[in-house]
């Protein structure tokens, strides 16, 4: 069965007709085109999908595309503004926290949301943030060093 939806992504409302069974993460990459977020497991298990939906991050692959409707959700792709980059990317790339790249999106975009509830956080609020994610490269040293990088 096919249902209408309305998702703002990045600022920018992105109508279609979808099957109810479609997820956020199929919405975002198929309807929006915007492939800034990864399909790893999707089984809500290695956070490659995290975007936010009203400012929490979420396993966009969990959470269907109805479920979204009149939601707001911001990808990586919705992180840098003007073509600058955000600080959080410039400090990942700056630490050398990028290997393959393939969680980056959902890191960044978790990290973001720590600093927005904790702009200073601890070492554990950090490696609590990114727990979830699973980073087969082993990353996490460079990445807290660099989301620590941040502390205001
Ligand atoms: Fe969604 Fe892995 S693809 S958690």
């Amino acid at each position: 069965m096919d249902k209408q939806v309305t998702i703002t992504i990045n600022g920018l409302a992105y109508q279609a007709t979808v099957d109810t069974t479609m997820t956020l993460l199929q919405f975002i990459r198929d309807e929006a085109g915007l492939t800034g977020t990864k399909s790893g497991c999707e089984n809500g298990e290695c956070g490659a999908c995290t975007v936010l939906l009203n400012g929490k991050p979420v396993r966009s692959c969990i959470i269907l595309a109805l479920e979204a409707d009149g939601a707001e959700i911001l990808t990586v792709e919705g992180i840098a503004t003007d073509g600058a980059l955000h600080p959080l990317q410039q400090a990942f790339i700056d630490h050398s926290a990028v290997q393959c790249g393939f969680c980056i999106p959902g890191m960044l975009v978790a990290s973001k949301a720590l600093l927005g509830r904790y702009p200073n956080p601890s070492e554990t609020q950090v490696m609590e943030a990114l727990g979830g994610h699973l980073c087969r490269c082993g990353g996490y040293k460079a990445m807290s060093e660099a989301i620590q990088s941040l502390k205001q």
